[in-house]
């Protein structure tokens, strides 16, 4: 302990005389537990690197993560609780007006950056200088491109008019626009309750090794500490899982870890501090085995990759229809063979996972969640700890991100056991480096492709074997593979198709569910044959893809007959074609991308969504539905829809979302939740009006699918998928300097509920599909251990590397859909990367194969 632990520091924090204690390891920590100040949020303390931190010291902007307590000592801090009134309404009014903001937790920090800068430069603040000084600051969401439209709006002291809150097809600011931009609305790590313990996970130090023993005694001697507890503790089921159950809890001693996300011990203690310095007395002995990290290799390695498992293929997908792929390339005026290697990448939501459990004298359990799936969460943490469902009640806190990085539960369940054990109330947030190891990322594919076409440009046949790196746990990874057969021939008609996909375990960082989930690899790799084939016919990108594109009636992939929504892929591409001859005659290098990404689960699932409507006899009108808002605006679509039904005010309404009903309907994944959500919704909505919309009922909706086909049914023609979304993208690049100068966006969402927040997605889609085009990367090393393990180092764009991004809304509604509706959430980067191989191949001539393309922005 060194004296400034033991000293009191004294400063000032919005106005007001502040003491704090000397043993916090930065001034974030000491705003944040100690004085309750959570506008400032830790997105990666203490690294310093996303911003969302940022406070004004001594009026200069800093990040609070990196400002030691004697630096702070007799500081002026302020943080947005501190400034005066009028002004954070003007900022909030200016970031809601112009959508720049979407789950919200890199928004203060962003504000307070922009209040300094403004503060100093006022009306001479340019866009550019904005871009450049806000790349302290990261956003996972917004492509930066509506945070630059606030500021400069500040600036220049011209205010963006904020629509009126509407219905369907209004442009009203988000649901809790004003709360989220200030910082007011708690996120998990915000929230305090009287009695809170903090807990801490200790992971494995080898990503595969026998556990031969787990000591806890140096943890439970440490200052604070209250309890250990390790696999030995969890008095139901050891194992959780979406789909297999074969994910630990935490690794047993006689047990085997699989990755080095693997969990061995959760420590709980008086402070977060304490939690997780007694996390790091944790040891084990281990009996280190060699990783399985080559999937390519471990598919016929007789070692077993993941503890518990019999083989390391988790899945293999696959269909053919046609007749036979190797004479109808032999056919072919042209062929293509290729082999395209994708890269797996890091989701770097901004808010680290986070729970929050409370033990009701009763025995029930409260928990408050992040996750994709409350309905999952409580399910999976009730049977971990041996409790009936309906002792377990799961409340979804609108997460600070999560891209389908928070489907998995990470830290729901050891959360929930401390918090059962102790009978007190348990906190648990993940360290940004525990949070890169433990949830599930991207997969790494390798994608080797034959195709055809016949001299005219027209597809004949596309052969295509897949193999992705599906790390240790099953997660979704099986179903990413099969989504990425399905969408192997991107959307386009294409008379022969032969395709196989195989997830393979391997003890590499765990791959699941992230935004296009297996569309993305697939369509970067199509893209690449449809761009290859096109040269050696002589034509164009845009008069291949004119040639070849989807259109109702066609046949798709594997064998679905294409229904009218399909038509908005020609949409897309016309809507997109007279900027691509302009940037041509312009003499830039340009590339275009085509692309479809289904709404929904598909595949034969019977998909139902529930939604309940209740007036309140306060007045307040409560939607409660099933849906986990991260920032996509599912609460604002649920708003939106029941004003258009109901013609109510909708600053009386209140959305909500908890497992106090039964509303499941699985995981808000796959493009799904403005489908349904919509749906059931506006049918909660009907059934209200039908009975008069009396006070304190429970009025409820459902929307469901039930006429999608399995793959597996042999069916000549099944209905894979109840809808899909389609875009064009096009990509400029200046032939003097290399530089992506601008991306325009052509989408068809069928219909736009909240046009504002539409573009938005597509806006951070894009900036989020150039990071995967060209510089984000999450490597492992042999031993199963990520080499980039920090915000910085994942290749993420900054805004001054982002180009201009023009996005067109093409509304071509879904039949059988409500309003239209086809979904918006992972299609707007399902077209970049191959839009960007082939501008940079305009470029220089050179064909790319491999992700990222370039390393460095
Ligand atoms: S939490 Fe301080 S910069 Fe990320
Ligand atoms: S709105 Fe910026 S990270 Fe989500």
């Amino acid at each position: 302990m060194t004296a400034i632990d033991d000293a009191v520091i004294t400063l000032s924090v919005n106005g007001q005389p502040a003491e704090i204690r000397g043993d916090h390891p930065h001034l974030l920590a000491a705003l944040r537990d100690e004085l309750g100040v959570t506008s400032p949020k830790d997105g990666c303390a203490p690294s310093g690197q996303c911003g969302c931190c940022t406070i004004l010291l001594d009026g200069k902007a800093v990040v609070a993560c990196q400002v030691s307590l004697e630096r702070a000592s007799g500081k002026e801090v302020v943080t947005l609780e501190g400034v005066d009134p009028d002004e954070r309404a003007r900022y909030a009014q200016a970031f809601g007006a112009c959508g720049a903001l979407q789950c919200g937790f890199c928004t203060p920090g962003i504000i307070v950056r922009a209040k300094a800068l403004i503060d100093r430069k006022g009306d001479g603040l340019t866009r550019d200088d904005a871009a450049r000084h806000l790349g302290a600051n990261l956003c996972r969401c917004t492509g930066y491109v509506k945070i630059l439209d606030a500021v400069e709006s500040l600036a220049h002291g011209t205010p963006v008019a904020i629509a009126a809150q509407g219905g369907i097809g209004t442009s009203g600011a988000r649901y809790e626009a004003e709360a989220l931009s200030l910082g007011d609305r708690d996120f998990i790590d915000d929230m305090d309750r009287p009695g809170l313990l903090h807990a801490a996970v200790a992971l494995t130090e080898h990503a595969r090794a026998e556990i031969l023993g787990i000591d806890t005694g140096a943890a439970l001697a440490a200052p604070g500490v209250v309890a250990a507890f390790t696999a030995a503790d969890i008095p139901g089921e050891l194992r959780v899982g979406i789909i297999h159950t074969d994910w630990p809890v935490m690794i047993p001693v006689g047990g085997r870890t699989s990755y080095l996300g693997d969990v061995l011990a959760v420590v709980v203690a008086e402070s977060r501090q304490a939690a997780r310095r007694g996390a790091e007395l944790v040891t084990a002995r281990y009996e280190v085995l060699e990783p399985l990290t080559d999937a390519v290799a471990a598919i016929d390695d007789p070692a077993i990759a993941v503890w518990g498992t019999d083989s390391n293929v988790l899945s293999v997908s696959s269909y053919a229809r046609g007749g036979d792929a190797g004479a109808a390339l032999a056919a072919s005026a042209h062929q293509v063979h290729e082999v395209f290697q994708t890269q797996r990448i890091e989701h770097a939501f901004l808010e680290p996972e986070s729970t929050l459990a409370l033990p009701h004298p009763d025995g029930t359990l409260h928990v408050y969640s992040g996750g994709q799936g409350v309905w999952d969460d409580r399910n999976q943490i009730a049977s971990v700890l041996d409790l009936p469902i309906d002792r377990v009640t799961v409340e979804l806190v609108s997460n600070g991100g999560a891209f389908g990085g928070k489907e998995d539960m990470s830290n729901q369940a050891h959360t929930a056991l401390a918090a059962f054990l102790l009978r007190q109330p348990v906190k648990c947030t993940l360290t940004r480096e525990q949070s890169l190891l433990m949830h599930p990322k991207r997969h790494p594919i390798r994608l080797e492709y034959r195709a055809g076409c016949d001299a005219d440009g027209h597809l004949t046949v596309v052969e295509a074997r897949m193999i992705g790196d599906s790390g240790s746990y099953a997660s979704v990874g099986m179903k990413v593979l099969e989504r990425a057969a399905g969408h192997a021939g991107g959307p386009y008609r294409i008379p022969v198709m032969d395709v196989e996909a195989i997830a393979v375990r391997t003890n590499n960082p765990a791959c699941g569910a992230f935004r296009g989930f297996g569309a993305n690899q697939a369509q970067f790799a199509m893209e690449g044959v449809i761009d290859r084939l096109a040269e050696l016919v002589g034509i164009s990108g845009l008069e291949m893809r004119r040639r070849n594109v989807i259109r109702p009636g066609d046949v798709w992939g594997p064998g679905q007959v294409m229904d009218d929504g399909c038509g908005g892929a020609v949409r897309c591409l016309e809507a997109a074609a007279p900027a691509y001859e302009a940037a041509r005659a312009a003499g830039h290098a340009v590339g275009i991308g085509l692309g479809l990404k289904n709404s929904g689960l598909g595949n034969g699932f019977l998909e139902i969504a529930k939604a309940v409507v209740r007036f309140r006899s306060d007045g307040r009108i409560e939607v409660r539905h099933c849906w986990t808002e991260m920032g996509q605006g599912i609460h604002s679509v649920a708003r939106q829809v029941a004003v258009t039904e109901l013609g109510v005010d909708p600053e009386r309404i209140d959305v909500l979302v908890d497992t106090t009903r039964e509303l499941g309907a699985g995981q808000t994944t796959g493009s799904r939740g403005t489908v349904m959500g919509a749906g059931s919704v506006a049918e909660a909505c009907k059934a209200a009006l039908a009975d008069g919309c009396r006070l304190e009922v429970d009025y409820q909706g459902e929307y469901r699918i039930d006429w999608t086909d399995k793959i597996s049914d042999g069916l000549e023609h099944p209905v894979i998928h109840s809808a899909f979304g389609y875009a064009a993208q096009l990509v400029i690049v200046d032939r003097d300097t290399g530089d992506i100068v601008k991306v325009v966006a052509v989408h068809d969402v069928g219909k736009a509920v909240n046009p504002l927040l539409c573009e938005g997605q597509i806006d951070g889609a894009v900036h989020m599909g150039l990071g995967y085009a060209l510089t984000e990367d999450f490597p492992a090393d042999e031993l199963g251990r990520p080499t980039n393990m920090t915000l910085k180092s994942l290749g993420i764009l900054r805004p001054k590397d982002m180009p201009e991004v023009e996005v067109v809304l093409v509304e071509h509604p879904q039949p059988r859909s409500p309003y239209g509706i086809k979904g918006v959430g992972e299609i707007g980067l399902v077209p970049t990367a191959g839009a960007v191989a082939a501008a940079l191949h305009d470029l220089d001539g050179q064909w790319r194969a491999r992700l990222p393309m370039r390393r460095d922005p």
